[in-house]
């Protein structure tokens, strides 16, 4: 596919997987994604296992992320992930924001905003997760309430930081439900985004930043989706927790 940015395709496994099966899914990966030049993959395991799926991935075109960590650097943090352990690790993206965080850990976009801020200060590229619900977007306030989440996630990041930042629209509705946003409504938004980014910073900054789409992408539905021009990648859940779901959406979208 010939895109205007390099697209990004992460594989968010969420609270699943022991150290051995994230094992066995990494090497499945490895050996399926070895040529792939064009796309940048990126699996996000959880905390337990990002240590020896790190060490599967050396010389590896996989990069690791996590799905989480704290505004804060080492410390009295009980129960706490520092963005320099992650870097200690060579995790090189963090997923922030994710809705079922906004949802169920309460996070608020200057704590998102916070921890990006932490995690450009670790040399770590922040996933920012923005995304309406159901109700947001019957209501006729998508647009409202991504804006509101854009600009307070990424509020007090430089332009070199936010060009080094990759935001992800999910819409809650979409996420592991099985319905999926059609392209159009897709491109929509992320086209509002990145208005949005050349007002807040400038068109060019606007242009480079990439945008992912979530929420039920597979392999029958992400070439539609990652054709859109807005459109610079996927942050994949439920399909990206087995090999032939994840390769697949990668190979529909060479
Ligand atoms: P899903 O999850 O692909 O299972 O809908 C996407 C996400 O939450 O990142």
């Amino acid at each position: 596919m010939d895109k205007e940015r390099k697209l990004i395709i992460a594989g968010n496994w969420k609270m699943n997987k022991t150290v051995a099966e994230a094992i066995a899914l990494v090497q499945g990966l490895k050996r399926e994604l070895a040529a792939v030049k064009d796309v940048d993959v990126v699996v996000c395991p959880a905390f337990t296992a990002l240590s020896e799926v790190s060490k599967e991935l050396l010389s590896s075109n996989i990069r690791l992320g996590a799905q989480n960590m704290s505004e804060n650097g080492y410390g009295a943090f009980t129960g706490e992930i520092a963005a320099g352990m992650l870097r200690d690790l060579s995790v090189r993206y963090v997923i922030l924001g994710h809705s079922e965080r906004r949802q169920f850990q309460k996070e608020t976009d200057a704590l998102i905003a916070a921890k990006a801020k932490a995690a450009h200060a670790a040399s770590l590229i922040p996933i920012v997760c923005v995304g309406e619900t159901l109700a947001e977007r019957e209501g006729g306030i998508t647009e409202k309430v991504v804006e509101t989440q854009v600009s307070g996630s990424l509020a007090g990041l430089t332009q070199e930081q936010v060009v080094e930042t990759v935001l992800a629209y999910e819409p809650v509705w979409a996420i592991g439900t099985g319905k999926t946003a059609t392209s159009a409504q897709a491109q929509e938004v992320h086209a509002f985004i990145r208005k949005l980014l050349a007002t807040m910073f400038d068109e060019a900054t606007a242009k480079r930043v990439r945008i992912q789409y979530g929420g039920s992408v597979k392999a029958a539905n992400a070439r539609e989706i990652l054709s859109q021009p807005d459109v610079d990648g996927a942050l994949v859940g439920g399909a990206s927790l087995e090999e032939r779901g994840f390769v697949e959406i990668i190979k529909n979208s060479l």
